[in-house]
């Protein structure tokens, strides 16, 4: 299972980055602008400096909602380093725009999500990822889960080989879930990636032994 972290925030691509587990980036317009990122050409160099962070793949999405200015946007975008997936909306112009690139060998993320038709569309058009939502359809009492395994459970009845990207997980037990389920790759806030680290037992049993090594020495 890849991990992904989910911010445009410099300081935690770092810390996990250093934890030396880190398989990619996502972001996006949200939080680019939760960082104080605005404007074209800020935006893009800071794609770059993500970049020169991480070693994996980073999303960059684009902002035109019709074929031709996607198409324009996820060119200058995937022109600026070769880490950058195309990060692409789930309408009409999306799909095609993702086949564009597919066949220019250009890597996409085809994102917002929400239903196993969608996904269908994503690997015909062969996406390298799709971002199903889950946190979000949670939050309108939908199972976000059941979408992950319906959509895991269609691309095995194929072999799409297109990523399963859970994204729009808030927290360990979203991570642990989608490990369950089969998710190729989760993405979430850095919490979601260093909260798996945390067990009571495990910080009482290293106090334990550090306590008997001193005794004895
Ligand atoms: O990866 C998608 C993500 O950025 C959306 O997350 O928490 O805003 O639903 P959230």
């Amino acid at each position: 299972m890849k991990f992904f972290i989910d911010t445009a925030n410099l300081d935690q691509i770092k810390e996990a980055q250093d934890l030396g587990i880190l398989d990619g980036v996502t972001t996006n317009p949200s939080l680019m602008a939760k960082e104080g990122i605005t404007g074209h050409d800020n935006i893009m160099k800071h794609y770059v400096n993500i970049c020169n962070i991480v070693d994996g793949d980073v999303s960059a999405e684009v902002i035109a909602t019709d074929f031709e200015g996607m198409v324009r946007e996820g060119e200058a975008l995937a022109d600026l380093h070769d880490q950058i997936v195309v990060k692409l909306p789930m309408i009409k112009d999306g799909i095609k725009a993702c086949k564009y690139f597919t066949d220019k060998g250009v890597k996409t993320n085809l994102t917002l999500v929400f239903s196993p038709g969608q996904a269908l569309l994503a690997a015909k058009a062969g996406a390298t990822y799709v971002s199903p939502f889950i946190g979000r359809l949670d939050d309108i009492s939908t199972d976000g889960l059941n979408l992950i395994a319906e959509i895991r459970m269609i691309y095995d009845n194929y072999g799409f080989e297109t990523e399963i990207l859970a994204a729009s997980v808030r927290h360990t037990m979203h991570v642990i879930d989608c490990a369950k389920l089969g998710a190729d790759v989760m993405t979430g806030p850095l919490s979601s990636i260093v909260g798996l680290l945390k067990h009571p037992l495990t910080d009482l049993g290293l106090e334990q032994f550090l306590a008997d090594y001193k005794k004895g020495n």
